[in-house]
């Protein structure tokens, strides 16, 4: 009568029973795998990704591993089965093939739209949802969803960085652990979340750091939200949102206008700015040295570009801290503590929604310098001087 999903893991469906899901739009499709009805529901997105891979080559190859089989994520249950003591699971797939360096934002959108359909949809009974995605891109997926995902509840992004294979896989405890996160309510009202390797941070602030070891998402400058002891998460904050986390509504979007991010050098002679805009490009994002000070050359051709209504953002090239914005807004505008990976995509959803160039400046720069030129001794500071 129900699927046997667990045959090609070979396990016995004996000890779980598969809950076909009532027929809210909530619940659409959902098959739920449970050992207990009354454990709250969390939804495994599964977008790929090293998680699910295993190598044929030996348990210590971490580099090459792609040529194996690896587990599909009910296997992935059937291997992990203490996930059904925390929680009731349902998988849905989003094709992602080729390796997350190849993917782009129609697979944020599709995730998005299943997340607001599936977890924000009134009487949605479905507590919290879980993203499996290779780690190469994992933070821009992951920050796509997090500011077009419109309720409280976690959405919460993970993955590996060692093959199911590997003499000791960092995926099954990153699994285990982000299904513990997004069925507990203390992981509520905070915006999305990454769960990696004994840790929690916030999306919004969090990049990978290391291409090659398991502790690699982190956010260098704003910490951890969180960690985990026993297999549970604990807090060290009550709950909070990022400063300025916006939320965009892409209900409807399928695509989204093109932003194209560069990088500042020595020599750097802004004709790539041209060209990305001959190519297309409605925006621009670039990584300029400093505090984001771009070159001369490179202001220039922002001026002129912001007078066509071409934004250009420009985001600080050092690992941590602040693009700053000047006192007196000028064409260029400053990502503040947004990255690079992230401003370009939250420039994206600013530009679908039809922000004004003024109200893309005040959502990159606002907080930060209401903060910062909104008190009395910083306006006699630095408008005092002109
Ligand atoms: C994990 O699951 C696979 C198939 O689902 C099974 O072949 C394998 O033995 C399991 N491994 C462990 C360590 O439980
Ligand atoms: C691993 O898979 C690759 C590609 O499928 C194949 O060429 C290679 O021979 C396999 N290696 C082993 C040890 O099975
Ligand atoms: C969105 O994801 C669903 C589920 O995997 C898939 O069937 C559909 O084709 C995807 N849509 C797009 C536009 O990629
Ligand atoms: C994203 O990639 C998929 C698969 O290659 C493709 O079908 C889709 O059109 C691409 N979307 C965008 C916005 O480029
Ligand atoms: C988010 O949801 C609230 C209702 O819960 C609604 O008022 C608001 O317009 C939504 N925002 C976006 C950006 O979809
Ligand atoms: C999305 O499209 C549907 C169907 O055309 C429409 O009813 C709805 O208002 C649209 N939502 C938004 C936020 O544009």
């Amino acid at each position: 009568m129900f699927p046997n999903i667990f045959s090609k893991a070979g396990l016995t469906t004996a000890f779980y029973t598969l809950a076909l899901a009532s027929r809210c739009s909530a619940n659409d499709g959902l098959e739920w795998i449970s050992k207990d009805p009354t454990l709250p529901k969390v939804v495994i997105y599964s977008a790929g990704g090293t998680i699910l891979s295993a190598s044929n080559y030996s348990r210590l190859d971490n580099i090459k591993y792609g040529r194996g089989v690896g587990p599909t994520p009910q296997q992935l249950i059937g291997n992990v089965s203490e996930v059904l003591d925390v929680a009731q699971l349902a998988v849905v797939k989003f094709p992602a093939t080729g390796g997350s360096s190849g993917l782009n934002s129609s697979l944020y959108l599709n995730i998005s739209q299943y997340a607001n359909r599936q977890l924000c949809s009134e009487g949605s009974d479905i507590a919290g949802a879980i993203m499996f995605h290779g780690t190469n891109t994992l933070e821009e997926t992951a920050f796509g969803v997090d500011l077009t995902f419109n309720c409280s509840k976690p959405f919460i992004a993970t993955g590996s960085m060692r093959p199911d294979t590997y003499v000791s896989p960092d995926g099954r405890s990153n699994f285990y652990q982000a299904v513990a996160a997004a069925a507990s309510p203390a992981s509520r009202d905070r915006g999305g979340l990454i769960v990696f390797n004994d840790r929690i941070s916030s999306i919004f602030y969090s990049s990978k750091t290391n291409a090659n070891t398991p502790d690699t998402f982190k956010a260098l400058e704003q910490g951890n939200l969180g960690a985990f002891l026993g297999g549970q998460p604990f807090y060290y904050f009550d709950p909070a949102y990022p400063t300025g986390r916006p939320t965009f509504d892409v209900t409807n979007t399928t695509v989204l206008p093109a932003v194209l991010t560069l990088w500042l050098h020595q020599g750097f002679d802004s004709t790539l700015m041209y060209a990305a805009v001959a190519n297309g490009a409605k925006g621009l994002v670039i990584l300029g040295p400093g505090a984001a000070q771009l070159s001369p050359a490179a202001n220039k051709a922002a001026d002129e570009l912001y007078k066509k209504g071409i934004p250009t953002i420009a985001v600080p090239r050092p690992v941590t801290g602040s693009g700053m914005p000047d006192p007196y807004p000028g064409s260029v505008i400053f990502s503040s503590y947004v990255g690079g990976d992230q401003a370009r995509i939250m420039l994206q959803l600013a530009i679908n929604a039809g922000y004004s160039m003024d109200q893309i400046r005040d959502l990159f720069e606002g907080p930060l310098r209401k903060a910062i030129f909104g008190t009395k001794v910083n306006q006699m500071t630095y408008f005092a001087q002109e």
